[in-house]
């Protein structure tokens, strides 16, 4: 499978038992070092490895250039072995090189020692970048992962459909990316942010069940986790519960995590939304360590202390000193950027509580607090000497949100170390918050998400209590996908527009393309996108998907590689309609 009409094996193959066979490799020198007059040790490199020749000191070969070397495999001598390397039991002797192309001396050396180059210089260079053992393993790690995925999905009856990246601008949430159209001046494209009203439409075509490893485009601030360009594994299946679209995606991600590390992933958990945010104060919550929520309401019902009567919702964490050595002596000035840290977050104040050594509470509120309320805290945190316990209360949401950040800020690891947790989390709210501009509640994902059936009578009396039949799947505190059922009857949809301040002809108007053809038999469906960028981000151990991505753009949204986005000339503008303003001034 490696061998070519050029070469018999690849570098990085060759071990202690093809000693005595002749080969022909290829590929790019890696280092060279003179050895006494007369030797010098070639490594040479492929996408497999490096392995050492040993050549005549007069062959003329330097950095990266491509060459072509027959010779033979010799077990090293004793003690010249490197166990650092793959092939380091072999080198190739008695050697015959041909230089197949020369190199221009790189930009950095292509090999680890890259990893410290600025970011900028790497992907002006990608293709040197990309040259490197990490990167190559990357881009490998993602096409198993890829082909891991595809296998699961055919594997379960989905059928892989292309569909359109020129559509109309929809109201998906995130701002798109406009093509302006020729044949049309001053109309214009918009690029997928997903697949999603393609995938419905499948759907009412009676396609059954879907998927497609899909480009989406979103014009969004670029982050670690985020890039304008990304990949979803997007699907969607007809006459289905929640319960068959976690069952079949879960297969997929098992599949590619398997792919990915050697060893299939635990049964990925389950949560509802209401229980993370209650016990990990996030809707992303990371499982990986401790320092969970802890309700006190309760024990507060009844105080004196002005900050927390009539609170509508008190909880704590409880910080160990055996788990951050530096709480238990936890100085005034570290206290103090808690307490604003807490307040930029939205929280009124912060109460911290030390647990001295000989079990007394040490605090600026604690002479607030009765003995009861005090014992009470300290049992219901479960907490001992050495303990910093800090406290919120505020709004339900609130409290749960300013502490999950906290617990986050003190304890989360890097997202790519191990181990892996996944979880669903499932009964989102059908709405979030409420409209500032027109009093109306927002939808939680998008106004297409199935309200949960137990919950539509309170559809219009107590909207904000209504679950939607909407899941994410999180690992390590990252979103990686999220999905739902859709509403697929014509009358309930109506019903959910008008509630969110949207009358029936108004979104015949703005959907009308969508919603005419659910009148003309739409089965029961759902689906879900996981991001595979994030995916494999995380199984390749990578913080930044930026890494796992062959040709990034920069976090500024530029390539410095090919100069994009670059201006166009006049003529072609014109042939689109199109002037542009002068840029404004910064
Ligand atoms: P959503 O908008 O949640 O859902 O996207 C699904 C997943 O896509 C990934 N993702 C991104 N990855 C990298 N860069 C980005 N800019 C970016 N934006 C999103 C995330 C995210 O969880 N159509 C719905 C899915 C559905 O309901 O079926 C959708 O696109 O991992
Ligand atoms: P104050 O009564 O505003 O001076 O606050 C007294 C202490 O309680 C300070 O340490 C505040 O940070 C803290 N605090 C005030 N409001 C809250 C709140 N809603 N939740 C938690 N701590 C609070």
């Amino acid at each position: 499978m490696t061998a070519t009409s050029m070469r018999t094996h690849l570098c990085g193959e060759l071990r202690e038992a093809h000693a005595g066979s002749r080969v022909v490799l290829c590929g790019w020198i890696a280092r060279r070092r003179e050895h006494g007059e007369h030797l010098a040790f070639l490594d040479l490199r492929d996408h497999s490895g490096t392995v050492q020749a040993v050549v005549d000191a007069s062959v003329d070969a330097r950095s990266e250039w491509v060459v072509r070397i027959e010779g033979t495999v010799a077990a090293r001598p004793e003690g010249t072995r490197n166990d650092q390397l793959a092939t380091g039991a072999v080198e190739i002797v008695d050697c015959a090189v041909e230089v197949l192309n020369e190199a221009e001396p790189p930009a950095f050396p292509v090999d680890s020692r890259a990893d410290a180059v600025d970011e900028t210089v790497r992907l002006r260079h990608r293709y040197l970048d990309l040259r490197r053992e990490r990167m190559q393993r990357n881009l490998r790690l993602r096409a198993s992962v890829n082909a891991a995925i595809r296998g699961a999905m055919a594997g379960q009856g989905f059928v892989e459909v292309e569909t359109p990246m020129l559509m109309p601008s929809t109201p998906e949430g995130a701002r798109e990316f406009l093509v302006p159209s020729r044949k049309e001046p001053g109309a214009f494209y918009a690029l997928p942010q997903s697949p999603q009203l393609w995938k419905q439409l499948l759907m009412v075509a009676g396609t059954d069940r879907y998927y497609q490893i899909a480009r989406c485009l979103r014009d969004e601030d670029l982050r670690a986790d985020r890039q304008y360009e990304f990949t979803q594994l997007d699907a969607e299946m007809s006459f289905v519960d929640v319960d068959d679209v976690l069952a079949a995606i879960g297969a997929a991600v098992t599949a590619a995590a398997t792919a990915a590390t050697g060893s299939a992933p635990p049964p990925i958990e389950r949560i509802t939304w209401r229980e993370a945010m209650e016990r990990f104060g996030s809707d992303k919550p990371d499982l990986r360590f401790g320092l969970e929520l802890v309700e006190l309401t309760g024990i507060f019902s009844a105080t004196e202390f002005k900050a927390f009567a009539g609170a509508p919702s008190i909880k704590g964490i409880r910080v160990p000193a055996a788990d951050l050595p530096e709480a238990a002596s936890a100085g005034r000035g570290r206290l103090d950027a808690l307490t604003d840290r807490a307040k930029q977050l939205g929280a009124k104040g912060l109460v911290w509580v030390k647990v001295a050594a000989d079990g007394g509470l040490e605090s600026p509120v604690a002479k607030f607090l009765s003995e009861t309320e005090r014992a009470a805290l300290v049992a219901a945190m479960g907490a001992v000497p050495g303990d910093l316990l800090l406290v919120v209360a505020d709004e339900w949401s609130t409290t749960c949100e300013v502490l999950g950040q906290l617990r986050n800020d003190l304890a989360r690891p890097p997202v790519h170390e191990g181990p892996y947790r996944y979880v669903w989390v499932v009964e989102f709210p059908l709405f979030v918050g409420v409209n500032a501009q027109t009093g109306r509640p927002q939808p939680g994902h998008h106004p297409f998400c199935h309200p949960h059936p137990d919950d539509i009578d309170r559809l219009e009396s107590d909207p904000m209590s209504v679950r939607a039949l909407a899941y994410d799947l999180v690992l390590n505190g990252w979103e990686l996908g999220s999905g739902s059922i859709r509403i697929h009857e014509p009358e309930l949809q109506r019903r959910v527009f008008r509630h969110l301040g949207i009358a029936d002809d108004e979104a015949d108007r703005r959907f009308g393309f969508f919603l005419q053809p659910f009148r003309h038999g739409a089965p029961p469906h759902g689906g879900f996108a996981f991001g595979i960028d994030r995916l494999v981000a995380i199984l390749a151990g990578e913080e930044n998907i930026r890494e796992v991505i062959a040709f990034p753009k920069l976090q500024s949204g530029a390539d410095p590689m090919t100069g994009a986005p670059t201006p166009v000339a006049d003529a072609q503008l014109g042939e689109l309609g199109i002037r542009t303003l002068p840029r404004p001034a910064r």
